[in-house]
């Protein structure tokens, strides 16, 4: 990896521009300079950062910097194309992506590509980014849409807002996720979107992807910013509201709202989310049967918004959430004490790495070279899943896996620990 890293850097130095000058090292710290400085002339300047930050070390930090896959490692990206940059608000940019050889892109309204992001320096990070378009009735398309939010600090998301252009070429991987809405023509559910900034990408294509393919749906998004100029898609969703009146509701929620704002103010908090939801049942009813909920935001407001459905009796497993950032409070059991044998099997091939304690499966896995799948390495997007055959592992509470996968044996790489010498399986 760290063989990779040098290589990739010297060809980044080859490449001529400000990096040709200077120790790669020295590169990355002016990155983070710049960004820094960025980040508090936005703040004087009105450009604020999001409500939350992540500050927290992730697993990813540390191995953030990785080899692109290649075809031999089994893991191959998909190259596609920049076809138009749309600058949503100012902190958030939307990328339509289509494939150089034509052909069609399939996916399932609210699953991600990991875009495999590579900066001036030449390290390359895996990031999930949600595609906000809407498949065709073939459950695919010429042309896909992610949108990026900055991150105050964040080093993918800035990059991707400020360094791409039309024609650029971007590697993903995927689609991947499950937190997804598969259109049936004959459905008459409701579906409750509780979304929170850049949580509207994926909900933004389940919110047109059911309005235009489900006639006998409802759909009802209730979406927290800070300011108006903060609404990502805030005219396609007004204009959508104004087309179906009748099925698809739109409540804004404002921090900071302009004078004359008529809807809720404040954060999406449990307080607010109750009045949300009182507000949605007295006005349209929320049939416990026919009623889905989906919540993707920032952190704080995704635990608010779980604690209301459940203290209204909302059945869990109507309850689905997609995680952006590490939740704010997670069970780490204790880390093992000495080091475990595992034996991981992947794509046909079984090696037997020696995690050290505290190391992750997928560090101990990608340590020794094997080509293991990953990518937002906090246990929210479910790429990294693996099976366990044998042993046991520890593993950090909650993530994205749902119950069934875990009666299943199913086991989050990223955030999992051998507590014993124990075998997995790629799946
Ligand atoms: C399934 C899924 C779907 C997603 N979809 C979208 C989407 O549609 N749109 C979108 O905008 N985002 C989406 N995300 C989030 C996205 O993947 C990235 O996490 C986000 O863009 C931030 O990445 P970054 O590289 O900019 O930030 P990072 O560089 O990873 O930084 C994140 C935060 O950590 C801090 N930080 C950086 N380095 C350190 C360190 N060493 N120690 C401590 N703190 C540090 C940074 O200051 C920042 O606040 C999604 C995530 C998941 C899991
Ligand atoms: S890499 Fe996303 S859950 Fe592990």
């Amino acid at each position: 990896m760290e063989l990779d890293k040098a290589q990739k850097q010297a060809e980044a130095r080859k490449s001529g521009g400000p990096a040709d000058l200077l120790p790669a090292t020295i590169v990355v710290r002016l990155e983070a300079l710049v960004r820094d400085v960025r980040t508090v002339l936005n703040d004087l300047t009105g450009v604020r950062p999001a409500p939350y930050a992540v500050r927290k070390p992730l697993a990813r930090h540390l191995i953030a910097v990785t080899p692109s896959p290649t075809p031999s490692a089994g893991i191959t990206p998909r190259r596609l194309r920049v076809t138009r940059v749309v600058r949503e608000t100012p902190d958030a940019v939307s990328l339509s992506l289509t494939d150089p050889e034509g052909r069609r892109i399939a996916f399932v309204p609210g699953q991600f590509f990991t875009v495999l992001v590579t900066l001036a320096s030449g390290d390359v990070l895996r990031r999930a980014y949600s595609i906000s378009s809407v498949p065709d009735e073939d459950g695919a398309a010429a042309e896909v849409t992610i949108t990026i939010k900055r991150m105050p600090g964040g080093r993918a998301s800035n990059h991707l807002n400020d360094a791409i252009t039309e024609g650029d070429i971007l590697d993903v991987l995927g689609p991947s996720g499950s937190f997804t809405v598969t259109p049936d023509p004959a459905a008459r559910r409701h579906l409750v979107l509780l979304a929170g900034g850049s949580g509207i990408t994926p909900l933004a294509s389940i919110t047109r992807t059911t309005l235009a393919r489900e006639p006998g749906a409802r759909v009802t998004l209730v979406y927290g910013n800070r300011g108006e100029r903060d609404i990502i898609f805030r005219e396609a969703l007004e204009s959508l509201a104004e087309a179906h009146a009748d099925r698809f509701t739109l409540r804004h929620v404002l921090s900071e709202p302009p004078a004359g704002f008529t809807g809720r103010t404040g954060l999406l908090d449990r307080d607010n989310v109750t009045r949300e939801l009182d507000a949605i049942a007295a006005s349209s009813g929320l049939d416990a049967d026919a009623t889905a909920y989906y919540v993707c935001g920032p952190e704080p407001m995704m635990a608010a918004a779980r604690e209301a459905l459940l203290a209204r009796g909302v059945d869990p497993a109507r309850i689905h959430e997609e995680r952006f950032s590490a939740p704010a409070r997670r069970t780490a059991p204790a880390l093992p004490a000495a080091s475990a044998p595992i034996e991981i099997r992947v794509r046909g091939r079984a090696k037997t790495v020696t995690a050290a304690p505290g190391q992750t499966l997928l560090e101990a896995g990608l340590a020794a070279s094997l080509p293991m799948p990953f990518s937002c390495t906090m246990g929210g997007c479910g790429v990294c899943k693996v099976k366990l055959l044998s042993g046991n592992v520890t593993s950090e509470e909650p993530n994205c896996l749902n119950e069934e996968e875990k009666n299943q044996g199913f086991v989050l790489a990223c955030v999992s620990r051998a507590a014993a010498p124990c075998a997995v399986e790629v799946p």
